[in-house]
């Protein structure tokens, strides 16, 4: 049985996930309409996903310890950017924030001696060095390529490979 405390951080974990979906969402649909970023959109696309997968996985490990996952309301999003440096420079932001969530969470499961949550938050915590990644690759990339067109074409061609690299030999 979780406490109320964790059932608590947990559930505001469940809106962080469920709010980095809907920001990867809108940073796709805004990639989608630029020219030449489909790579770029795609990415997105399925960066919200995997988040809304982290969302459902929480919520199904709160219900099986005998609490109750709450699924949050929407906000929107921040739905236009002013370049594309300021979408990857957001994502990372995003995912440094989530990953201090995290690590406050595991705190948490250690001072109530909840060990069951402890072990099923290792998979974030692991997650996180991933997402960390391949976010400060990406921004790396950009600040590199500067303005240069044919060095974006090719990020935008290659990003998804990028994507796929990180994620190899890692379990989901
Ligand atoms: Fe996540
Ligand atoms: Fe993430």
């Amino acid at each position: 049985m979780l406490s109320k405390t964790i059932q608590e951080a947990l559930n505001a974990q469940i809106r962080m996930e469920a709010e980095s979906s809907q920001a990867y969402l809108a940073m796709a649909s805004w990639a989608d309409i630029q020219p030449g970023l489909q790579g770029v959109s795609e990415f997105f696309y399925k960066q919200s996903d995997e988040e809304r997968v982290h969302m459902l996985k929480l919520i199904r490990y709160v219900n099986e310890r005998g609490g109750f996952g709450v699924v949050p309301p929407l906000l929107q999003p921040i739905i236009t950017f002013q370049s594309l440096k300021r979408v990857f420079e957001e994502f990372l932001a995003h995912e440094i924030k989530v990953s201090e969530s995290i690590n406050d969470l595991v705190h948490m499961a250690l001072q109530e001696k909840d060990y069951a949550t402890h072990n099923f938050l290792q998979w974030y915590v692991s997650e996180q060095i991933e997402e960390e990644r391949l976010a400060r690759t990406l921004n790396e990339k950009l600040e590199l390529i500067g303005e240069d067109k044919s060095g974006l074409y090719l990020f935008d061609r290659d990003i998804l490979n990028y994507r796929m690299q990180q994620s190899a030999g890692k379990s989901h």
